[in-house]
């Protein structure tokens, strides 16, 4: 039985849990969210995107308000400007840029050149997206499974001593959903051997700039690396779509030829020209992740039958010795709260979620609900019962 409309969910004897409607792939569906909860879409509290909850640097709203007035001409297709700023931002010339309407965009382009290659290996669990840009040029993913619990490269090596060089790989880092931030040095032996590799680094701002474990600075030297980078978690611009590649010219000229002429729109190009150089909203950022997402660990990590797990990223990945499935919906129904279950993630199953950090009083809202639904999810007949009998 699928996820759709009328899905049962078999969990124990005296408990059934019905989907209504499609159950989201990506976090941050408020609409689906709310027709469980019972609520506007505004009232749900989201920590199902991984998305920044100090909004947008006050910059970027006036920059876009003062586009407006830009709107009745074509945006230059070249994006100077745009390019100019976010090279100068990475140290690197403009036509080492290209911006696109959101990383999602730029990973399709990634997945026509990816899909070329002998075999595409990708990290699993991973972001879906990628499975569907290389599906939408006729190739599928060599899933690389890694460890859930061991940060710092491990599974790497391993993929290094496996690739060919007629062979692609992407990466993201820090990884989505783990929240594993993996050291340069585990990459360097995939861009020695592999023919393109494409380091998806959307959550890498959220990293201090003295940790952070960017690839940029090797796009020079690396012909076959691509990084793609999003504006839409740190800045809290989901809406807007904008994010870039960063690779060789000759590379993004040919990327730019397959598409259309405007992917970027005015008010984004706008927007992303503020972001980028707001440095004391960039600061705010650090300093309230560090702490928040330490209490959410600590806090989480004390409610019996949870085991979060250590992340970089403004995110933590959770796991659960209950059914998600339920619990989400309880959160939803007696809270209003909306937790990430990772059945999308399909290595990871109904027993992780992932949660956003979000501001301390959020955090506490969230952790005192889980702490009030799950104990009665966890009881052992239902725990086993579940393991046997859950239905999809
Ligand atoms: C790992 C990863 N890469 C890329 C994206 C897409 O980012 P954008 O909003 O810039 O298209 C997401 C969105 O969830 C993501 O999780």
């Amino acid at each position: 039985m699928g996820l759709s409309g009328g899905a049962l969910f078999r969990l124990g004897s005296d408990m059934v849990v019905e989907q209504r409607t499609v159950r989201p792939t990506h976090g941050g569906n408020l609409a689906w969210a709310a027709g469980v909860a019972g609520c506007e879409p505004e009232g749900v509290l989201d920590f199902s995107a991984s998305i920044s909850p100090l909004g947008s640097p006050r910059a970027v709203a006036d920059a876009i308000q003062g586009a407006i007035a830009t709107l009745s001409a074509y945006p230059n297709p070249d994006y100077q400007q745009l390019r100019q700023v976010l090279g100068a931002w990475h140290g690197v010339a403009a036509d080492w840029v290209l911006p696109g309407n959101g990383a999602a965009e730029l990973i399709t382009w990634a997945g026509r050149e990816l899909a070329g290659r002998e075999r595409v290996y990708a990290l699993a669990p991973g972001f879906a997206d990628y499975g569907r840009a290389v599906r939408a040029f006729g190739a599928v993913l060599e899933p690389w499974p890694i460890s859930l619990l061991v940060a710092e490269g491990k599974g790497l090596e391993a993929l290094a001593g496996r690739l060919r060089t007629e062979d692609g790989v992407w990466l993201n880092n820090p990884h989505n959903p783990t929240g594993q931030l993996f050291g340069r040095d585990a990459i360097l032996p995939l861009l020695a051997t592999g023919a393109l590799v494409v380091v998806d680094e959307a959550f890498m701002d959220f990293v201090e700039p003295g940790r952070q474990e960017t690839v940029i600075d090797w796009v020079g030297q690396f012909e076959n690396l691509v990084v793609l980078r999003s504006l839409t978690k740190f800045y809290c611009l989901p809406g807007l779509r904008l994010g870039y590649a960063i690779a060789q010219p000759e590379r993004l000229q040919r990327w730019q030829q397959w598409r259309d002429p405007w992917p970027v729109n005015a008010l984004a190009e706008a927007a992303a020209i503020a972001a980028v150089q707001a440095v004391a909203f960039q600061q705010k950022t650090w300093d309230w992740l560090g702490p928040a997402r330490q209490a959410l660990f600590e806090g989480l990590g004390q409610i019996e039958g949870l085991e979060p797990l250590p992340g970089a990223a403004n995110f933590l990945l959770v796991r659960c010795e209950a059914s998600v499935v339920v619990l989400q919906e309880q959160l939803l129904k007696q809270h209003h709260i909306l937790i990430r279950d990772c059945l999308s993630f399909k290595e990871l199953g109904d027993h992780y979620f992932r949660v956003a950090v979000r501001l301390q009083e959020e955090n506490e809202r969230l952790m005192g609900a889980i702490a009030q639904e799950l104990p009665p999810l966890l009881e052992p007949a239902l725990a086993s019962a579940e393991s046997g009998r859950l239905e999809r």
